[in-house]
Formats: structure tokens, C-alpha cells, sequence
């Protein structure tokens, strides 16, 4: 109990604290359901009133002795910080039911760690229930910077066995969704909502997760929809549909020198509608020796795609002299058709000192729209191009 009272400053550190020192089972006010006792919040102190913090209420089903489901029912709650941790004494699965209506606590300054609800060290949670999580970023997206990352909505760090699924996230403060330091993710059937205009919104962010699986989702934000970043491995993203927003990226990779290789990447059967980019992968000048491997991008829509398919190994750092040391190989664009606003629709910008290798284009046909008048494509540094089937624009020349 000693190493807590320090953290009580906050409310989010101060509920995984209370959920330590209430370790006793509260539950007067239960119901058994499906084998589990739900714990809906309203009886447990939330209020409901849009104004008063109800995170707290939380605590119940995470205090259960037995296993439990917290429910937000309908209706519109506000809620600071939420920390769901490890410490729960819930037998697994944890089933978090959210059918209302979350709106986070607007002041950016009121989250110790940046993070607005927070899933750690917990195996075997289930969270879904077609509610909404509104972080009200609209407010604070003008004090968005490098050097000050607002809240992510929901991060998922250092746990496994994970079921997210039918939850609508809206106008998150910072990036929408990470997963982080995890194993065994399924994430279904949400849709993320924000402005085109939004800076750092980022939809899902992996780093360092393995075995997830990203299906049946609709995206549209104003950063990547989807960004696979250090050490990720054996991802699928299916049935996705992006736009607005910056596409489907494998990075960007290389800026921080402890960052580990990425591979086995797959984006299957996704539309993606006025995005900046379509299927991406990039990386910083400058950077650790690392590898991306087996990243397959196929069967995927473009409709007014600027970027539709990029390799871009100069992102953000072309004032670095020294070329990325990300080596990049075994990359597989495949059926990929539609429109784009570029000229130059297809674009393998390696890295100088590390070329890209095994790339193969097939199938591809995007066609000019707007602005642009012809496609062709552009290379650098790619070795062993492989083509087969349409190629329109024709395959680059390196
Ligand atoms: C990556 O995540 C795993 C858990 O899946 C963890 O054991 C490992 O320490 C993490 N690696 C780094 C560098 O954080
Ligand atoms: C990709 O999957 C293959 C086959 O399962 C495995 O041998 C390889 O180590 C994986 N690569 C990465 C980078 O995870
Ligand atoms: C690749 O990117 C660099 C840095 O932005 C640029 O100078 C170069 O012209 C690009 N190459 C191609 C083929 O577009």
C-alpha cells in the first residue's frame, strides 16, 4: 500500500490504489447473468448526469470475487480516467458491457499518463456493447504537437487474450486506440470517428503486439486508421474501410534507437475513401538496424487515393543525411484498383543504404481522377521488382 499513496494525486492511479486497499467484495446489489454478476455502474455510485465523474463506479465488477460484467447501461456518462488493471480480484474473462454513452473528462491535463482508459496486465477481458467513447477532442486538437501527445482513448498495454468488438470511439484527444506490450488481440466491428482536419488521431496503433487481429471495421479520422509501429508481428487487418484520413501504414518505423524488426503483416479486403495514403510502409533516415518483412497488402479499393501504394524510407527526416537502416523485403501489392489524385500512384522510395527487396506488384490498375491527368510510377533503390497480371500504371524502373 506504501508505493500508492504517493500516486493518489490522480484519480485514475488513486482508483487502481482503492481497488487495492477495497479489496474486499462489495456486491450487496447484483444480479447473477449468464454466469457472471453484472455490476451495472448506476448502482454503484455513477450518476449519469454528464457532469459528475462516474469512473469510480467501475471499481464493483473489478472488486467482484466471482466473475463479473460491468455494465454502463444507456444514458450519458462523463468519466475521468479509467484504469482497469491486473489488480482486479474478477476471475477472467472480465466483461466490460458499455451501451451508453462515455464522454472523458475534456481537461487533457487531468490524465496523469496520458491515456484515458487504460486495460494493463489483465488477461482475458471482453469489451464491447455498442456504446459510444467520446473524448470530446475537438477542444484541445489545437494544442496538439511533438512535443505534446494528447490522451489516446483506450489503450490496451501488457495484456493478452483480448476481445474488443462493437464500440463506436469519437473525437479522441490524441491517437483513438493503441495496443501495446500485447498477445492474442481481436478487435471487431468499431467505428472510429474524427474530423479529416484532427491532428495525431491515429484510429489503432500497434507497438509491440503480437497475433492481433483487426476485422469488420470502419474508420475515418484525420492520421493513419491503422499504424503498425516497433516489434508487431503476425497482423491481420480484414473487412476494414478508412477514410478519411492517412491510410493503412506499416511505421513509421526507425525513429527511436531500442525499436524491433516488424513482420508477417497482412491487409486484406479493405476500401479505403480520400485518404492521403493507401497502403504505406515508413521509415525514419537515421535509424537502428531493424527489418520489415512480409507485409502483404491486397485485394484493397481506392477511391480518390492520393498515395494509393508507398514505400516512403525518407519519412519526416529529410534533413538527416544518414539513409534508414530499415531493410525492408518480401512486400506483396496485390489486386489493387481504383482511383487516385496523383501522378505518380505507385512509389518505392527506398532507402539508399538498405534497398528494398521482393517487392511484387500484381494486379494493380488505378486510374487518375481530379487532378491528375496520367499514373505512372517512380522508384528508388528497390531491388528484384516482380510483376505479374494488369499493371496500370506499369511497374516503376529502378
Ligand atoms: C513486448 O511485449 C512482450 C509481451 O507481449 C513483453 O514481454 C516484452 O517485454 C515487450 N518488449 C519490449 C521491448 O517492450
Ligand atoms: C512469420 O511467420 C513465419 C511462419 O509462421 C515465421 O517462421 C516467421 O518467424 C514470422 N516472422 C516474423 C517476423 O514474425
Ligand atoms: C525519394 O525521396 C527523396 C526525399 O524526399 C526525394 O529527394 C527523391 O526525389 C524521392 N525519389 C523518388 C523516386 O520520388
Amino acid at each position: 500500500m506504501g508505493n500508492c499513496s504517493h500516486m493518489m494525486g490522480s484519480l485514475a492511479l488513486g482508483l487502481s490504489c482503492l481497488i487495492i486497499m477495497y479489496g474486499m467484495a462489495v456486491g450487496a446489489d447484483q444480479r447473477r447473468l449468464l454466469g457472471e454478476t453484472a455490476y451495472d455502474i448506476t448502482k454503484y455510485g455513477a450518476k449519469g448526469d454528464g457532469k459528475t465523474d462516474d469512473a469510480m463506479a467501475f471499481r464493483a465488477g473489478c472488486e467482484s470475487k466471482t466473475p463479473a460484467k460491468i455494465v454502463v447501461p444507456p444514458g450519458t456518462f462523463m468519466m475521468g480516467e479509467v484504469i482497469l488493471s491486473g489488480k482486479c480480484t474478477a476471475p477472467p474473462p472480465l466483461i466490460v458491457d458499455i451501451q451508453g454513452t462515455i464522454m472523458a473528462n475534456p481537461d487533457p491535463s487531468s490524465y496523469s499518463n496520458k491515456m484515458w482508459i487504460l486495460v494493463e496486465h489483465v488477461d482475458n477481458i471482453k469489451i464491447g456493447g455498442g456504446g459510444t467513447l467520446n473524448a470530446q477532442g475537438a477542444g484541445v486538437w489545437k494544442f496538439a504537437g511533438e512535443s505534446n501527445h494528447l490522451p489516446v482513448s483506450f489503450t490496451f498495454q501488457s495484456s493478452s487474450n483480448g476481445d474488443i468488438s462493437n464500440l463506436k470511439f469519437v473525437d479522441a484527444m490524441g491517437f483513438h486506440s493503441k495496443l501495446i506490450d500485447s498477445v492474442n488481440i481481436k478487435v471487431s466491428k468499431m467505428t472510429i470517428t474524427a474530423p479529416d482536419e484532427s491532428p495525431n488521431t491515429d484510429g489503432i496503433h500497434l507497438s509491440n503486439a503480437t497475433n492481433v487481429e483487426i476485422i469488420d471495421s470502419v474508420i475515418g479520422t484525420g492520421d493513419d486508421c491503422i499504424s503498425i509501429g516497433t516489434g508487431s508481428k503476425n497482423i491481420l487487418v480484414k473487412n476494414l474501410k478508412c477514410g478519411p484520413g492517412h491510410g493503412l501504414a506499416v511505421g513509421s518505423l526507425g525513429k527511436r534507437p531500442d525499436e524491433i524488426s516488424v513482420g508477417n503483416i497482412t491487409f486484406s479486403s479493405c476500401t479505403l475513401t480520400g485518404t492521403t495514403n493507401g497502403a504505406r510502409i515508413k521509415s525514419y533516415h537515421k535509424s537502428p538496424v531493424l527489418s520489415a518483412t512480409n507485409i502483404v497488402f491486397e485485394d484493397l479499393t481506392m477511391n480518390n487515393v492520393k498515395n494509393p501504394i508507398i514505400i516512403d524510407q525518407h519519412y519526416f527526416s529529410k534533413t538527416q543525411p544518414e539513409q534508414s537502416s530499415v531493410k525492408i523485403s518480401d512486400v506483396h501489392f496485390r489486386r489493387i484498383k481504383g482511383t487516385t489524385t496523383s501522378e505518380i500512384p505507385v512509389l518505392l522510395n527506398c532507402s539508399k543504404k538498405e534497398p528494398c527487396s521482393n517487392i511484387e506488384l500484381a494486379d494493380i490498375d488505378l486510374k487518375p481522377t481530379g487532378e491528375a491527368k496520367s499514373v505512372a510510377s517512380a522508384c528508388q533503390s528497390a531491388v528484384g521488382i516482380k510483376t505479374s497480371g494488369v499493371l496500370n500504371p506499369p511497374a516503376p524502373k529502378c
